[in-house]
């Protein structure tokens, strides 16, 4: 059992803010992962719930408990890095029981301990080799190893993956995944890579700037991002965006490019109810069509500047008078630089952001 809750801290590195007022609740046996540019404040977050930074202000609370003066080594709580450096000189076996010795665990527990862990992350046949007679990935699992040997209350992950090739990413993502299915252990996975964050967290926590922006499930955060930061930053291809103005007869227009869209009228009626004249709009690349549908805008004329063809889909960039809009098409598109085409934007699937504070309009 463990819940972790972070309120109002706040970190200075000397006159520097790197965390402001944040405000988190990780719940029991989740896995919530924190997803944000380097540098954005994630490292430092776990690090001050692991005890290695002291806070500035606020408390973190473990099972309700206040946990701001215990030492790092009495919060049961484990960790593994990006560099996850094993011991070069000791065996898997040495190297997974280390941390257990120095607790001075007996022999006996030790073994019982190390053999249940190499069964978890099928390490069995590996026990007896030195480090420089692994691959990469077995490398990884034996630092897994190493974090979950003590069965710690919480488990902290501060991208443990990113100096792993892709395959080999996309494989230890899963094994992480059941690794806490297995053990239904509360796990907070810090990455930068909004995939990972979306493919592997039951919940995700997208942060910027020390900030939080939004707080959801990986679907939530994707279809109804909280603001234009969220919204460029989870989904890849980017969403389109572009600003464009309420007309007296309700369509929202962009002089420059022409287009023209007729949005819903309760978006109309929001826009005039608020006295809001421009908006910023957001239209992720797979609901811009070609082919008119139902919900559909009129059709955009516009002339393709590159394809990029990815097998299973392909990417459009189609110029509509210099503003440039992603399209995202499953399969094989049959079509060329230079192209005239007519994309078609889905009115239901369009987001609205205010022009000013960039927050998601409703
Ligand atoms: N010990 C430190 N002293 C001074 N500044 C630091 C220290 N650790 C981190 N920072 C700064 O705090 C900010 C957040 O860092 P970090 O938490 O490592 O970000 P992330 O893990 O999201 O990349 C960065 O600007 C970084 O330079
Ligand atoms: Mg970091």
């Amino acid at each position: 059992m463990a819940e972790i809750k972070f309120v109002n801290i706040t970190k200075y590195f000397g006159t520097t803010k790197v965390i402001e007022n944040l405000n988190l609740e990780v719940r029991d046996g989740e896995f919530l992962v924190l997803v944000g540019p380097s540098g954005c404040g994630k490292s430092t977050t776990l690090r001050l719930l692991a005890g290695l930074e002291e806070l500035t202000a606020g408390n973190i609370l473990i099972d309700e408990k206040v946990v701001n003066d215990i030492a790092p080594k009495d919060r049961d709580i484990s960790m593994v890095f990006q560099n996850y450096a094993l011991y070069p000189h000791m065996t898997v076996y040495e190297n997974i029981a280390f941390g257990l010795k120095l607790r001075k665990y007996r022999k006996s527990e030790i073994s019982k301990m190390v053999a249940e862990t190499a069964e978890v992350l099928e390490l069995q046949e590996l026990l007896n080799r030195k480090p420089k007679q692994l691959s990469g990935g077995q490398s990884q699992r034996v630092a897994l190893g190493r974090a979950i040997v003590r069965k710690p209350k919480v488990f902290l992950f501060d991208e443990p993956l990113s100096n792993l090739d892709a395959k080999l990413r996309t494989q230890m993502r899963t094994e992480i995944k059941k690794l806490h299915s297995r053990l239904k252990t509360t796990m907070i996975y810090v990455t930068h890579d909004q995939v990972e964050a979306m493919t592997m967290g039951s919940r995700i926590v997208v942060m910027k700037d020390g900030i939080i922006h939004q707080i959801g499930t990986p679907m939530e955060v994707y279809n109804n991002p909280s603001d234009l930061f969220v919204a460029g930053f989870i989904g890849s291809p980017k969403m389109n965006i572009t600003e464009m103005a309420l007309t007296d007869s309700g369509l929202l227009t962009d002089k420059d490019s022409g287009i023209e869209l007729e949005i819903p009228t309760e978006v109309t009626d929001y826009l005039t109810s608020h006295d809001i004249q421009k908006v910023i709009i957001g239209i992720r690349p797979e609901d811009i069509y070609l082919e008119s549908r139902k919900s559909c805008s009129n059709p955009i004329e516009g002339i393709i500047d590159l394809v990029e063809p990815l097998g299973n889909e392909t990417l459009l960039y189609v110029n509509v008078h210099n503003i440039t809009f992603t399209c995202k098409k499953m399969g094989f598109i049959d079509a060329k630089q230079g192209d005239m085409i007519s994309i078609y934007f889905d009115l239901k699937r369009l987001k609205y952001f205010d022009v000013e504070n960039q927050k998601a309009l409703w």
